[in-house]
């Protein structure tokens, strides 16, 4: 089939009800029709994901985001800005005979619900012959890496999926950064591939944030703490000394990720992953491939908080912390 084909498969599942997984500029997602329950809980059901953890329902313009989603000045603002691209927005949802647009089981029950328009233009080309948007979380079973090849997905949730259209590698590599525009305060919600910098220019204020999380919280649904983490253990720093001090006391059994090379630090293999964007491009294929035995400890390099740094950073912290506990 070619890729005009593939796209006419996909929309006939889709809305039949089925699971496509599609890749968007960020990473892939495993899609299915937001405005049906019986379709999205296929989606919890593939990925092993629990129903408190809401979905991100995906659109193919502003506009057709505005019938599902209620969009105050900030949202217009920063949609009109940054869409098509890496930034979700947590609105109210759009009620009509009395019901939400997006059922309860796609927002965990809240009556918001995350938007967003994706910049790639296979993901567009898709969403654009459907008359319903297409929720889709990460294309990875719930609490691993997510996927940023068509490969990665196979990997994972092969048998699962009725269709993966390829896209090549994504061009960000992190997800979408969350931002919550549903109450009077604007807020990160999750660091992605939008810069929080570009935000708060653009919308003239910071964004409140609480910060790196603690490892393995559930106050509310949409704050659940997503692991990332593969199976060898990964341990972060941001002293080089004391890694390569850790490197040492390992034996050199380990495997180091950091932005430029680290020339004295003992290890089986050393990845030089870049700084800023390069880095978030690089990172979970870096730690899908190094997810074997042969690697050893992961001991990573945290970037400054800054820019595309600051998702990499939350990324590796997760990806660390569920070793700790
Ligand atoms: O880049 C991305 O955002 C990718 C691609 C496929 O679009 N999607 C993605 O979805 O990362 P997922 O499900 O892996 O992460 C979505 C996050 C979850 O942590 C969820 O808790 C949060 O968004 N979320 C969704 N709806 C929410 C809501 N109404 N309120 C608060 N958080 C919400
Ligand atoms: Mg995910």
């Amino acid at each position: 089939m070619d890729t005009t084909d593939q796209i006419a498969y996909a929309r006939r599942i889709l809305t039949e009800g089925g699971l496509v997984a599609f890749p968007t500029e960020t990473v892939y997602g495993l899609g299915a029709r937001a405005d049906r329950s019986e379709a999205v809980a296929k989606i919890f059901q593939a990925k092993n994901r629990p129903t408190f953890d809401p979905l991100i329902a995906h659109f193919p313009s502003v506009a057709s985001a505005q019938d599902w989603a209620r969009f105050d000045d900030r949202a217009e603002l920063l949609a009109n800005a940054f869409w098509p691209g890496p930034l979700t927005l947590i609105l109210p949802r759009v009620h009509r005979d009395g019901q939400p647009r997006i059922p309860d089981l796609a927002t965990a029950g809240l009556d918001t619900v995350g938007v967003r328009v994706p910049s790639l233009p296979l993901a567009l080309e898709l969403l654009n012959g459907l008359d319903f948007p297409v929720a889709a979380p990460s294309a990875n079973p719930f609490g691993y890496v997510s996927p940023t090849t068509a490969q990665h997905v196979r990997d994972s949730l092969g048998d699962r999926v009725g269709l993966i259209l390829d896209g090549g590698p994504c061009s960000v590599g992190v997800e979408s950064t969350i931002v919550d525009l549903s109450g009077p305060v604007a807020r990160l919600l999750r660091p992605g591939g939008l810069a929080r910098e570009a935000l708060e220019q653009a919308l003239g204020q910071k964004l409140e944030w609480e910060g790196f999380r603690a490892p393995v919280r559930v106050e509310a649904p949409g704050m659940m703490d997503s692991h990332y983490s593969p199976a060898v253990a990964v341990e972060v720093f941001d002293d080089v000394s004391r890694l390569s001090a850790r490197a040492t006391a390992l034996d050199g059994n380990c495997t180091v990720l950091s932005a430029a090379p680290l020339p004295d630090v003992r290890s089986r293999e050393a990845v030089v992953l870049g700084e800023g964007a390069a880095m978030a491009v690089a990172l979970f294929a870096t730690l899908r491939r190094l997810d074997r035995p042969g690697t050893g400890t992961i001991l990573a390099v945290l970037p400054p908080p800054e820019g595309l740094g600051l998702a990499v950073r939350d990324r590796l912290f997760r990806a660390a912390r569920s070793r700790v506990s």
